[in-house]
């Protein structure tokens, strides 16, 4: 079966679209108005709705998509144009949709802007037996060669409120919508929580993915849920935290589910009154000059864009995708053993044990910082950071990577993990 599946109810002017197998929306006719019921059944038994919905011998009767979209007028949709208008570009360059910037095309690519387009073209994709891959932001991501199959864009818009106490907020936003945007309007409207993590390049769509961190805030500390279409079926499904199985840059859309969905929108909790997290000594530097009653969520906001801004290379100038690496989790005694030999090493013990290392320092100390190979390099302001100063390709890119990582072990004897996404690498 494949989602979305449009349903009528013979006798009424209702119709249904059964979104997967736990969500399904009521579209009710009243007088001259359409009437918008989305009903979520995550339990049972209201589960066995949407399968009696499903089932051929029930009340409910199929419809064509067709006949769905002529039913209700795309603007009650909150459509512009029709999702069948899908432009499919050919031999498509990826390099100015990733911040890294790396030449690499994508065979087939299309930029969808609703739920409805996606599945679209993932039909289209599955109707030509053509591998998919999903862009966001493209903040996190290395390409090491062209992409034969079908790059599929995501650019879904729109911030919605769906919570509002006076206090507390739950505020959806779409996958497409630009990270640090979010922030700034959450901002602007005096919702508190988000402001740490100001300026991180990429798309609300890809931050639980990675679960995208700084200044001591994670994004899984603010997160409500999110919802993602399955690409083999098309079913939309909502994962609440535990499903997402949040980590260190960790999330099961890395590991188990890996490939296997399309986060279209995320919803978070937000805070008008939430407290000030400026435990990170520079923060604390940073707005030392405003007394510590008066400061707000935008003060520790204007702080992080000011740390960043005079540390990480800004993507729209020099390619980058911030932190390459991961801070490695080693076993006490190796960090021990480290100490006693470095003892400026930064370390932060863990609870679940061992002890986390700051990439930056290690790759520092092992001689890379500020490391020059014409094309591309390692920024001189922070060794986590690889950038292509122009021209470089994703091999080469992957080349220094690799040679860092070696030496880095050959030094401390700690294995760096690539924190970005590696497309295309072919394993040696
Ligand atoms: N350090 C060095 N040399 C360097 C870089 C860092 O000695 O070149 C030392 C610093 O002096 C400090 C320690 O390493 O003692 C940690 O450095 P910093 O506070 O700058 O943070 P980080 O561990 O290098 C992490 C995140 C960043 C995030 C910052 C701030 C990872 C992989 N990186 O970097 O995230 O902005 O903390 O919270 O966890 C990103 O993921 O793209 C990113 C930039």
């Amino acid at each position: 079966m494949r989602f979305p599946v449009f349903l009528e109810l013979p006798g009424s002017q209702n119709v249904y679209v059964v979104e997967g197998f736990e969500t399904f929306v009521e579209w009710q006719r009243m007088g001259g108005r359409w009437i918008k019921h989305e009903v979520l059944a995550q339990t049972w038994p209201e589960k066995q709705r949407i399968l009696d919905m499903l089932a051929d011998d029930g009340p409910w009767e199929r419809m064509s998509r067709d006949a769905f979209f002529g039913r209700i007028p795309l603007s009650i949709l909150g459509m512009t144009a029709s999702p069948t208008a899908m432009t499919i570009l050919e031999h498509h360059e990826l390099a100015p949709l990733t911040t890294f910037g790396v030449p690499a095309k994508a065979r087939w690519f299309v930029r969808v802007e609703s739920v409805e387009a996606l599945r679209e073209a993932l039909q289209w994709a599955q109707d030509r037996n053509v591998e998919v891959m999903m862009l966001g932001g493209g903040s996190n991501m290395l390409f090491h060669q062209d992409h034969p199959g079908l790059v599929i864009h995501l650019a879904i818009g729109g911030i919605e409120s769906l919570e509002d106490d006076g206090q507390h907020l739950v505020v959806a936003a779409g996958a497409g919508v630009v990270w640090h945007e979010f922030v700034m309007h959450a901002l602007d409207q005096g919702w508190g929580g988000l402001e740490n993590l100001s300026l991180i390049p990429g798309n609300v769509g890809a931050s639980p993915m990675q679960n995208i961190g700084a200044y001591g805030v994670e994004v899984k500390d603010h997160f409500a849920w999110l919802e993602a279409v399955r690409l083999a079926d098309g079913a939309l499904k909502r994962f609440d935290a535990e499903a997402c199985q949040f980590g260190y840059r960790e999330s099961v859309f890395k590991r188990a589910e890996k490939g296997k969905w399309a986060i279209v929108r995320v919803a978070f909790h937000l805070d008008r009154q939430s407290p000030l997290r400026m435990g990170y000594g520079a923060i604390e530097e940073e707005l030392s000059h405003i007394p510590l009653a008066s400061r707000t969520h935008r003060d520790v906001s204007d702080a992080v864009i000011r740390i960043r801004q005079s540390k990480l290379p800004d993507p729209s100038v020099i390619g980058n995708a911030g932190s390459f690496f991961k801070n490695p989790t080693v076993p006490s005694t190796l960090a021990q053993e480290l100490l006693s030999k470095h003892p400026g090493m930064p370390n932060y013990p863990q609870d679940g044990g061992g002890v986390k290392l700051a990439a930056g320092w290690l790759i520092e100390q092992a001689g890379w910082k500020g490391h020059d190979r014409t094309t591309h390099g390692v920024h001189d302001r922070q060794a986590l950071v690889l950038v292509n100063k122009g021209g470089a390709k994703g091999a080469e890119v992957w080349k220094l990577a690799c040679d860092i990582m070696e030496s880095v072990n050959a030094k401390f004897g700690v294995e760096l993990e690539p924190e970005v996404n590696q497309i295309g690498l072919i394993q040696a």
